[in-house]
């Protein structure tokens, strides 16, 4: 395969404007053959990947602004500290209850010697991110346990000041929920809570919560809005939940169990985060899953954004990368019973044992489950033989159900052709493979898919991103060279979307103080968030992915980097628009025409939305978070033509409308 070698030097080069602005008056004629259609495009084609890695779940779009809220971390007071104001006395205990909650066990006995200021701080995920005028709910399980006392609850900002607050007043020696609210004076994205107890006695604490009331439709103990708006804002076709190697977990003791979610957030059992020891260089020692978002919020935030669900469960192997845990083949039993109730959960009758539940929770509809993920990332003949049972069950049970499996963490060598060939021949309907790869190889692959047998298993490009230094370096970046790579190959994945029905962008979110993976999608602080020039280009691809492809060709070849340029071009039938995808990979600009034939007419003004950097190093931060980001324009035809300067590395769609 010819190489498009996009170097580093070249990049330097750039950085010199003159030498960039370059335009090679040579005009490029692109021909689209709007009347051929070639593939349909599948609604699901562009989605999301979410696993809770980077903060992306606790600490981040789960909008619980306490850490370690039931006391369950390892180490118990992990994110608490005791406070004694004005000289005030007390103690601390904690208790566990054992068996008797086994989903909970541990609660706080805290003894006041004063009148008042005894208590606890909580400094939240790293800060608490509060803003001015905002409402702020607080609750807690508490139950008195000798002397009558209230709460005294505080917010505080980062210099320690009071910038709201509230009380509660415990009246029962058995566990009862108390809430407050309070509005925040101040906006600051590293306050902290204090919880006091107020006269002299003891009460014991658990669950100790405080939400904005500001989160995604308002609903109570949600989600961050900021952070699902940029989800909604992609219009994704589906959503993978809940990742990613946390699904396996490290052993198979903290494996994801779907039903283990649901409910009162109190009875689900909080376990450690997989990424909280994952990385020696990123340790993440206070990173553990709280389970507040569970598979009914996950079902619920891909109904909210329009996303088609795709769960992805553990088909009795612990990751392969950690302890390669197996569940010998005669215990499979309950995790493939797992596996089909969860398809009544989701799309069961309110009469069933699981749709019942499902209408408990407050969806009485079906969720439209049409996909399951069985396994993650797993290999070798262990996967195959515990995948064939699974497959064996949901068939028999749920024919319509389509199966994602995996063919390993590579996109070759000897684990992907073991699994790639097996799942072949046993028919599989949806394979899902990763490639976290140099930008070069995302040019070098476009033709990836161009001989892919079109009667075997569609591919679901599962787990994707340009690595700028090396595959998980710390010191990868979100550069606009990687992000132009990525749309330069998303060309060979829409030209062959009658192969390739989906494709995710991973890992999705990161918390730019508690991360442990980049490159990612989508970074936030406590208080806002900002895309990457990788979230503009799947934004754009998923906005513009049309219904049909059609050719687009240079010179009657398909663009597949031909000086630098790759392209694909799609109708969409909803608007009647013919849509072209160009990418100039190169320091040149180019003068470029693009024939479009076929339709009887076409309207004479079109847009181009474009994203462009001169520098390939580009990137978007939380200062500017929209440095590189798409910008559009009106464009006049000549005739049946587009005629337009595509800049030096520029990612263009045209949008064009016909008339019939
Ligand atoms: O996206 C980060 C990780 O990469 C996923 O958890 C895993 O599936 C892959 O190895």
């Amino acid at each position: 395969m010819k190489k498009i070698i996009l170097t580093i030097a070249a990049a330097g080069l750039c950085l010199s404007a003159a030498y960039c602005q370059t335009t090679d008056k040579n005009e490029k004629v692109f021909v689209v053959a709007a009347n051929q259609i070639k593939a349909h495009v599948q609604p699901t084609m562009y989605g999301i990947f979410f696993e809770d890695i980077n903060m992306a779940g606790d600490g981040g779009v789960y909008a619980e602004l306490v850490k370690n809220r039931s006391f369950e971390f390892k180490m118990p007071l992990m994110g608490w500290k005791e406070i004694k104001q004005d000289g005030a006395d007390g103690s601390i205990l904690i208790l566990n209850r054992g068996k008797a909650d086994d989903d909970n066990p541990r609660f706080i006995h805290v003894t006041s010697k004063s009148p008042k200021g005894y208590g606890l701080n909580n400094e939240g995920f790293h800060g608490m991110g509060v803003k001015k005028d905002n409402k702020y709910n607080f609750s807690v399980l508490a139950k008195l346990s000798g002397g009558a006392t209230s709460l005294q609850i505080e917010l505080l900002n980062s210099k320690g000041d009071v910038i709201g607050g509230t009380s509660v007043t415990p009246s029962s020696k058995e566990w009862k929920k108390y809430s407050a609210s309070f509005i925040s004076s101040e906006t600051d994205p590293k306050a902290s809570l204090n919880v006091l107890v107020k006269g002299k006695g003891a009460v014991d604490l658990d669950m100790v919560s405080l939400f904005p009331q500001d989160t995604w439709k308002q609903r109570p103990g949600g989600l961050r809005a900021d952070l699902v708006q940029k989800l909604a804002d992609m219009k994704p076709g589906f959503l993978r939940f809940p990742g990613g190697c946390i699904v396996e977990g490290r052993e198979l003791d903290t494996r994801y169990q779907w039903k283990k979610t649901l409910g009162d957030v109190a009875t689900r059992r909080m376990i450690v985060n997989r990424w909280n020891t994952e990385f020696a260089h990123r340790p993440s020692p206070d990173y553990y899953q709280s389970f507040g978002l569970g598979f009914m919020e996950y079902f619920q935030l891909a109904e909210d954004i329009g996303a088609s669900p795709l769960p992805i469960i553990n088909c009795g192997m612990a990751c392969q990368f950690n302890t390669c845990e197996l569940v010998p083949i005669d215990q499979l039993g309950p995790y493939v019973q797992d596996a089909l109730d969860l398809v009544e959960f989701a799309n069961g009758a309110v009469t069933t044992t699981w749709g019942k539940k499902r209408a408990q929770l407050g969806h009485p509809a079906p969720f439209n489950l049409k996909m399951m993920g069985v396994g993650n990332e797993q290999w070798g003949p262990q996967y195959i033989e515990r995948w064939k049972i699974f497959e064996k069950a949901l068939k028999k049970k749920y024919p319509y159900i389509k199966l994602v499996s995996s063919v390993g963490p590579d996109p070759d060598g000897d684990k992907f052709e073991y699994l790639n060939k097996t799942f072949r021949e046993l028919h599989a309907d949806i394979l899902d493979e990763h490639y976290y790869r140099s930008p070069q190889w995302f040019l070098d692959n476009v033709k990836r898919y161009d001989n892919y047998d079109r009667k075997g298993p569609k591919i679901f490009a599962g787990e994707y991103a340009a690595q700028s230094v090396a595959t998980v370096s710390p010191d990868n970046k979100n550069n606009w060279k990687c992000a132009m790579s990525e749309a330069a190959f998303l060309t060979g994945l829409e030209r062959n979307a009658d192969v390739v029905n989906m494709a995710s962008y991973a890992p999705l979110f990161a918390h730019v103080e508690a991360w442990q993976w980049t490159p990612d999608l989508i970074w936030f602080d406590n208080l806002t968030s900002y895309g990457t020039p990788n979230y503009y280009v799947q934004q754009l691809y998923s906005l513009n992915k049309g219904t049909d492809v059609v050719p687009v060709t240079l010179d009657n070849q398909t663009v597949t980097g031909q000086d630098g340029f790759f392209a694909s071009a799609v109708l969409d039938t909803k608007t009647n628009d013919v849509v072209i995808k160009i990418i100039n990979t190169s320091m040149k600009g180019h003068d470029a025409s693009f024939v479009i034939n076929g339709p009887k007419g076409l309207k004479p003004e079109g847009t181009v939305t474009s994203l462009q950097s001169n520098d390939l190093d580009a990137v978007n931060s939380i200062g500017e978070p929209k440095a590189l980001s798409p910008q559009s324009r009106q464009i006049v035809l000549t005739g049946n033509a587009v005629k337009l300067l595509l800049r030096p590395y520029s990612f263009n769609v045209i949008r064009v409308k016909m008339v019939n």
